[in-house]
């Protein structure tokens, strides 16, 4: 990582910049007048202009996530220790993968710091592009070093709204099956020519259980809180009006079967883990299941699997063997505990205390909500629990800057669900598509458009409260954003 700073290289001596920290120039261009110092000599004491920009410190090592949630009792960590092994077990052909797909396992998009999480460091794609002889071109917003990604046309080719996910990969060519297969990629570089795709990258699963344990009255008495700080600050809380089809800002994207709110996902279109995972079965992997039992690729060629390739084996002996994998996924992510803080890294426990407190001040917790409670619970290990997810759980309008042109439920193509932030600081990339690895810019991508236009971002205000913060002020707020 370079380190950005504003101080001419003469004066680097530490008492100097532990000095003239105190002081911003985050919001002028030009560097700082070389008044009174001296060269060599650290006469800190002068009043000069000179500051050290603040820095995203970059991800905390080890590994603060992957443990199932304390309190289980000894069966449900016996189901959560084989659900887990199911979410990292790699699938062939002959188990009904692809025949169009985007990875062979849940793990491998579902991985950093730990089983569970987001995308690593290494992205796996661009080997499974060539597994088994496989005759896949990588896309160019496939690279080792960036985001696992998956991609949605923005549009079909007659105009009409498309936002599907489009496989990146097929078995064609591979040894293990595809021999017979012809299926060809889309045509991911005329698409990306014309702007017609967005890209999304996986949204860590840790404390998944606690996030669908939540009641909807929590999520909506929680919109409704604040609400005259929210008001001043554009950030629009409203409670819930179900009206199928329409995209109405700062309310939760409901579930259009049972009118209750869904919540994971980018835009909160997905209502419960065990949905997710069945469709993420057949989208991200080509396995069909019971949820989702018809081959997304029908090409004839193709097919080396009966269907649903994945299903509730009748004749097994216990409660696992019997169990479909989507079942299995669905408990390991529900008895995974959330990510755990850090009290003093990076930077020391004054430094993330004042941290947290301008996270409040600036408005940045009137969408990420520090804490929701989950209800009367089933599970006891998840009953009538705090959860400290940093989020709303709802969706609000982000603007142009972040807008990806896609619907889905009643979220519209400029609006997000707020990501929840536990766990933040041991994640690689951010925002939806991955465009970025630093907290500053993930920051003020939150702002853009005007209220002229009506176009603007809820965010606006709060990143413009953020940019008035001094450099050591940004810095503590980075500290404490890595501390989670
Ligand atoms: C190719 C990479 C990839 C694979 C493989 C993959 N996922 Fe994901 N996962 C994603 C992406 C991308 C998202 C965000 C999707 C969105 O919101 O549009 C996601 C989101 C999720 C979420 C939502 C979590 C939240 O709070 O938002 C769950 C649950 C999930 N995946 C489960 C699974 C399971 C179970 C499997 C295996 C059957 C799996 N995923 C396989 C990429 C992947
Ligand atoms: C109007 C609601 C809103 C406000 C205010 C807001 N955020 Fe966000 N935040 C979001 C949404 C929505 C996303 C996801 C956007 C996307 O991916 O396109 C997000 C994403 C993020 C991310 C990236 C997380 C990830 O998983 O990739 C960080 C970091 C973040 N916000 C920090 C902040 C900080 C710090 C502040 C205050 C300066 C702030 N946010 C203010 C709604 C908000």
């Amino acid at each position: 990582m370079k380190r950005e700073t504003y101080i001419p290289l003469t004066w680097m001596l530490p008492a100097v910049v532990l000095i003239l920290f105190n002081l911003d120039l985050a919001t002028s261009a030009d560097p700082p007048a070389t008044t009174t110092a001296t060269t060599t000599t650290a006469t800190a004491t002068t009043g000069t202009t000179a500051v050290t920009r603040a820095k995203d410190p970059g991800p905390r090592p080890g590994m603060d996530a992957g443990l199932p949630l304390p309190g289980l009792s000894t069966t449900q960590l016996y189901y959560f220790n084989a659900g887990k092994e199911d979410f990292e077990e790699v699938e062939s052909v002959a188990d009904g993968l692809g025949p169009t797909m985007n990875l062979d396992n849940c793990a491998g998009c579902h991985l950093q710091p730990a089983t569970g999480g987001s995308s690593p460091p290494v992205n796996p794609q661009v080997a499974f592009a060539k597994l088994n002889g496989a005759r896949n071109v990588i896309p160019s917003f496939i690279t080792v070093n960036g985001p696992v990604r998956e991609a949605r046309f923005v549009k079909n080719a007659d105009g009409s709204p498309d936002g599907g996910v489009h496989s990146l990969f097929t078995i064609a060519g591979r040894s293990d099956g595809g021999a017979t297969c012809g299926v060809g990629q889309p045509d991911f570089a005329t698409a990306m020519a014309n702007r017609n795709v967005i890209f999304r990258i996986p949204t860590p699963v840790f404390g998944a259980g606690l996030i669908e344990a939540i009641p909807d009255s929590v999520i909506i008495a929680n919109l409704q809180s604040n609400i005259s700080t929210k008001n001043s600050l554009g950030i629009r809380g409203r409670p819930n009006i179900v009206l199928p089809g329409s995209t109405i800002s700062g309310q939760p994207n409901a579930n259009g079967n049972d009118g209750t709110l869904a919540r994971f996902g980018w835009k909160a279109q997905n209502k419960s883990l065990v949905l997710f995972s069945g469709e993420a079965y057949n989208v991200e992997m080509g396995i069909t299941n019971e949820l989702f039992q018809t081959e997304r690729n029908e090409n004839a060629g193709c097919q080396y699997a009966t269907t649903p390739n994945d299903f509730t084996d009748t004749d097994g002996v216990d409660g696992v063997t019997t169990m479909n994998g989507f079942e299995k996924f669905s408990i390991f992510m529900r008895f995974l505990a959330p990510p755990k803080p850090s009290a003093d890294k990076p930077g020391g426990a004054p430094s993330i205390g004042r941290g947290r407190n301008l996270f409040g001040a600036v408005g940045c917790s009137q969408c990420h909500s520090p804490s929701l409670r989950t209800g009367n619970s089933t599970v006891a290990a998840m009953r009538n629990q705090t959860v400290n997810l940093y989020s709303d759980l709802v969706v609000h309008d982000m603007g142009p800057g972040l807008a990806d042109g896609v619907t889905q439920g009643q979220a519209g193509p400029r609006e997000f669900r707020t990501a929840p932030l536990w766990g933040l600081g041991q994640r690689l990339f951010f925002l939806h598509d991955g465009r970025t690895s630093d907290l500053r810019t993930a920051i003020t991508a939150h702002a853009s458009g005007s209220s002229r236009d009506r176009t603007a971002s809820e965010a606006n205000l709060v990143v413009a409260k953020f940019n008035g913060l001094t450099e050591p002020q940004k810095q503590d707020l980075f500290n404490f954003l890595r501390s989670l």
